[in-house]
C-alpha cells in the first residue's frame, strides 16, 4: 500500500490533467483521472438507456460497473476512451457527479486504485484534497483565467464550462473547494514544464516524515 499522494483540485481547463500526468511521469508514479470515471458512467447510461436524471438507476450502475483508468480509459470492457469527451457528456457528466451513491462508489474505486500503486500516485479531480485524500502528502489548487481555461477547452465553449464549474461548486455533496492547505497555482500563461517543477519542488521541499 502507498501513502504518497499529490491531489491536484481546481476547475475545468485549469490544467489538472495535463500537470497531473506530467508530474506523475516525471516521479514515476501512477496517475489517476478521476473525472474520466464520472464521465464514464454518463456512457454507459446512454448506452443501457438509462436516463441521467434516474439517480436510483444511475447509482445502481455506477456501483455495478467495472471502470479502468488508464492510458485507456474502459467501462464494462468497452473503450470509452474517446466517448466520455463529447457535448453530450460535458453536459451531462455534472449531473451524475451530484448523486451522492455515485460519488461514494466512485471514492472507494479511487482509494483503492491509489492502494495498489507501486510508488506513488497523483490523482485529479474536484474533490481529491477534500475528500478522497485529505491527509495527501501534497495538496494541490490549479486555476486560470476563465478566457485561458475557455481557449484551452477549445469546442467545448465557455458557457460550457461555466455551467459546469456553477454545479461543481455548489453541490451539496463533495462541492469543488480549494482546501485551506493545498498551493494555490494560476496555470494562466504559464508553461507545463514551468508548474511542473513547481509542483516537484514542493514536494521535494516538504519535511521527511
Ligand atoms: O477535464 P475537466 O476538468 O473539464 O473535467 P473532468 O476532470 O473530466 O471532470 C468532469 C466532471 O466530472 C466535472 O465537471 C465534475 O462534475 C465531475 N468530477 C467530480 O465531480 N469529481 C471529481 N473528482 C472529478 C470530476
Amino acid at each position: 500500500m502507498s501513502e504518497l499522494i499529490i491531489a491536484i483540485d481546481g476547475p475545468a481547463g485549469s490544467g489538472k490533467s495535463t500537470v497531473a500526468r506530467a508530474v506523475a511521469a516525471t516521479l514515476g508514479w501512477s496517475f489517476l483521472d478521476t473525472g474520466a470515471m464520472y464521465r464514464s458512467i454518463c456512457v454507459e447510461a446512454a448506452r443501457q438507456n438509462v436516463s441521467i436524471r434516474n439517480e436510483e438507476a444511475i447509482s445502481a450502475l455506477a456501483e455495478r460497473s467495472i471502470i479502468r483508468v488508464g492510458s485507456r480509459v474502459l467501462i464494462n470492457d468497452v473503450d470509452v476512451t474517446e466517448a466520455i469527451r463529447t457535448d453530450q457528456v460535458n453536459h451531462d457528466v455534472s449531473l451524475v457527479a451530484t448523486y451522492p451513491s455515485v460519488r461514494s462508489a466512485m471514492v472507494d474505486r479511487q482509494r483503492e486504485f491509489a492502494d495498489g500503486a507501486s510508488v506513488g500516485t497523483v490523482v485529479e479531480g474536484r474533490d481529491i484534497a477534500t475528500v478522497v485524500f485529505p491527509n495527501a502528502t501534497l495538496k494541490i489548487f490549479l486555476t486560470a483565467s476563465l478566457e485561458e481555461r475557455g481557449r484551452r477547452r477549445g469546442t467545448e465553449g465557455i458557457e460550457s464550462i461555466q455551467r459546469r464549474d456553477e454545479i461543481d461548486q455548489n453541490r451539496e455533496t463533495s462541492p469543488l473547494r480549494r482546501p485551506v492547505d493545498a498551493r494555490l497555482i494560476d496555470t494562466t500563461d504559464r508553461s507545463v514544464e514551468e508548474i511542473v517543477k513547481e509542483v516537484v519542488s514542493c514536494l521535494e521541499s516538504l519535511p521527511l516524515k
